[in-house]
C-alpha cells in the first residue's frame, strides 16, 4: 500500500515535470532572451504584400542573402502571377549576366569567403530565418538598425548586438540615433530608471554599499556592508593571509606580506622555489550597478520612406520571408476547412443512416 501511494506520487511528479517543460518551452522560445519585441502582425494570405516583399527582397536584400530552398516560379505560383511578370517583379542574372531562368533556385551573387572577410560573418541563407527566427524577430531586427560610432559600418542593432550586416534600408528609412536609459541594477533587477547618466550616477552614490561577501557553502554569503571601497578593501585585506610556499606547498603562513617575505628570506633551501601568495576568503562586491541600454530609436534624418511606408515596407519583407521559410502554410489551411466541410456532410449522411437502421426498433 506504501510503496503504492509513493509510486503514485513518483508517477504524479515525472508527469508534472514533464507537463511543465512542454507548457513552458513555447513561452520560453517567444520570449527571446528577454527582449521585448513589437508584434510584426503578417498575413501570409495578402499576395500583394508578398510580391511588394519579393521585390525588396531582390533589390535590397538578395545582393549578399540567398533563398535556396525556394525557386522564382514557386513564388509566381503562389502569389498567382505568371513566371514573365515574376521575372519583371524578382528579375535577377545568373553568373554569365543572363537572366535567371525562372525555375532556378533563388541564390544570392556573392561569394560566402569574401563575404565573410568583408562583414566579419558570412550572410547566412535566410529560406528557413521565418522559422528559426520567427517573422516578430525578423520585424523587430530590420527596424532595429541605429547609429553607432564604434561599429565598423556606423550602426549597431537593438537586438542583435554587434550585427555585421550593415544597414542596408538605411535609403528608405533615413538615420536613427539610439536614446539611452540608465538603469540601476540591483541584483539582476532594475531598481530605478534616468534618462541622464548624471542622474543615475548621484542616486547610485547614495545606494551603493561595497560588500563583503564570503563563499559559504550556499553561495555567497554577504558579511559587511560598507559606504565606500577603501573600507572594504581594508576589511578585506586584515583577513588576508601571506602564504610562503614551497614548491607549491605551504609551509607557512602570516598576517602581512612583509612578514612572509622576512621569513623567504632567512630559511633559503637549496634547489626549492619559495612563493609568497595572498590568500582571502573574501571578495568585495557593489550592491548597485548602472547599466546603460537603448531605451528607443530617434529617427534624426529622414529617408525616401516616410515611417509608416517603411514600417509597411519591413512589414511587406517579413511577410515575404515568413511564406518563403513555409510555403505551404497558404494551403495548409485550406485543406484543414475542407476536412471539417467534408465532415459535416459525411455527418449528416451518418445520422439519417443511423435513423434508417433504428426505424423498426424504437
Ligand atoms: C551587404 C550584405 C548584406 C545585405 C545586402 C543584407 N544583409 Fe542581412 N546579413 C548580412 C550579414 C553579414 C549578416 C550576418 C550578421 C552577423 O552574423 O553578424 C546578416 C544577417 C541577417 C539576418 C540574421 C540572420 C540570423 O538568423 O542570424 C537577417 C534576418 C537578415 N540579415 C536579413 C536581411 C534582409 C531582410 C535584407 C534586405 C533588406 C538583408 N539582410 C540584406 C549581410 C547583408
Amino acid at each position: 500500500m506504501k510503496v503504492n501511494t509513493m509510486k503514485r506520487s513518483m508517477i504524479k511528479t515525472l508527469a508534472t515535470g514533464i507537463m511543465a517543460v512542454f507548457i513552458a518551452s513555447p513561452v520560453a522560445n517567444a520570449a527571446g532572451g528577454g527582449v521585448h519585441l513589437e508584434p510584426a502582425d503578417i498575413d501570409v494570405h495578402d499576395k500583394m504584400s508578398l510580391l511588394r516583399g519579393a521585390k525588396y527582397f531582390a533589390n535590397y536584400c538578395q545582393g549578399c542573402h540567398s533563398l535556396k530552398f525556394s525557386r522564382y516560379n514557386r513564388v509566381a505560383a503562389d502569389t498567382g502571377v505568371s513566371d514573365e511578370q515574376i521575372k519583371a517583379i524578382i528579375f535577377t542574372r545568373d553568373e554569365d549576366d543572363k537572366p535567371t531562368k525562372t525555375g532556378a533556385l533563388m541564390t544570392s551573387a556573392i561569394p560566402a569567403k569574401d563575404a565573410e572577410k568583408w562583414f566579419g560573418s558570412a550572410p547566412p541563407d535566410l529560406s528557413l530565418v521565418g522559422r528559426s527566427r520567427g517573422a516578430d524577430w525578423i520585424y523587430n531586427y530590420l527596424k532595429g538598425f541605429h547609429s553607432d560610432d564604434s561599429r565598423p559600418f556606423g550602426v549597431n542593432n537593438t537586438i542583435f548586438d554587434s550585427v555585421g550586416m550593415p544597414n542596408v534600408l538605411a535609403t528608405l528609412e533615413g538615420t536613427k540615433d539610439p536614446v539611452f536609459r540608465y538603469d540601476i541594477m540591483h541584483h539582476g533587477h532594475a531598481d530605478e530608471s534616468f534618462t541622464s547618466e548624471e542622474a543615475a550616477k548621484k542616486v547610485l552614490e547614495e545606494k551603493r554599499t561595497f560588500d563583503v561577501v564570503k563563499l559559504g557553502l550556499m553561495g555567497e554569503d554577504i558579511v559587511e556592508h560598507y559606504k565606500t571601497k577603501k573600507e572594504a578593501d581594508d576589511f578585506v585585506a586584515s583577513k588576508t593571509v601571506y602564504r610562503a610556499l614551497l614548491n607549491k606547498e605551504e609551509v607557512a603562513s602570516f598576517p602581512t606580506k612583509a612578514e612572509a617575505d622576512g621569513y623567504v628570506k632567512e630559511n633559503p633551501v637549496d634547489g626549492g622555489k619559495y612563493k609568497v601568495m595572498p590568500k582571502s576568503a573574501y571578495s568585495v562586491v557593489e550592491s548597485h550597478k548602472i547599466s546603460k541600454v537603448v531605451d528607443h530609436l530617434e529617427l534624426v534624418k529622414p529617408g525616401k520612406q516616410s515611417p509608416a511606408e517603411f514600417d509597411r515596407t519591413v512589414h511587406d519583407i517579413t511577410n515575404y520571408l515568413a511564406y518563403v521559410s513555409e510555403p505551404a502554410q497558404l494551403h495548409r489551411t485550406m485543406y484543414g476547412i475542407f476536412t471539417l466541410l467534408f465532415l459535416l456532410v459525411f455527418f449528416i449522411f451518418a445520422y439519417m443512416l443511423k435513423k434508417e437502421y433504428w426505424k423498426d426498433i424504437h
